[in-house]
């Protein structure tokens, strides 16, 4: 069992398709044992996206992520951090497998509509950005 972080980004909320993107997930076998929304600051979008601070998409991606709501989100099951980012497909939507959130969604390669966590480390430096243990309702430890 695994647990990694999804978000709906400030697009995905206004195109309406907070719902899509959690019944992907669900449809797919996996639990959302963790869920709110919350309007992050630049400040704050800086810290989640920190290991991109030296990239040149850095200022416009947190940019965006503090433009309106995200919901975020902890997602639980066998292989979640995998199984998510094949649910979302790659990052730019043109190079995305049709069928993913991305390839019917994202409108470019910055406004792609969800996130999902890359790796074990991430996830937990993610989770632990957004949530308590309290509020993460786990069937794990
Ligand atoms: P994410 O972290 O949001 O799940 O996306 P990802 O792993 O597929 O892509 P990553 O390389 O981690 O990039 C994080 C987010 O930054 C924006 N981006 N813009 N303009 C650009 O070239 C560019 N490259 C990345 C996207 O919003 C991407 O999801
Ligand atoms: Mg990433």
């Amino acid at each position: 069992m695994e647990r990694t972080l999804s978000i709906v980004k400030p697009d995905g909320v206004k195109k309406g398709l907070i719902g899509e993107v959690i019944s992907r997930f669900e449809k797919a076998g996996l639990k959302v044992v963790a869920l709110k929304m919350v309007k992050l600051s630049k400040d704050q979008a800086m810290g989640f996206y920190i290991v991109h601070k030296d990239k040149p998409f850095y200022n416009g991606l947190t940019d965006f992520m503090s433009e309106g709501p995200i919901v975020v989100m902890v997602i639980e099951g066998e292989q979640a951090i995998s199984k998510v980012r094949e649910i979302m497909g790659a990052t730019n939507p043109k190079e995305a497998a049709p069928g993913t959130i991305r390839a019917d969604f994202a409108s470019d390669i910055e406004r792609n509509i969800v996130h999902g966590s890359d790796s074990k480390e991430s996830a937990d430096y993610e989770i632990g950005y957004f949530f308590s243990s309290l509020e993460i309702n786990s069937s794990i430890n």
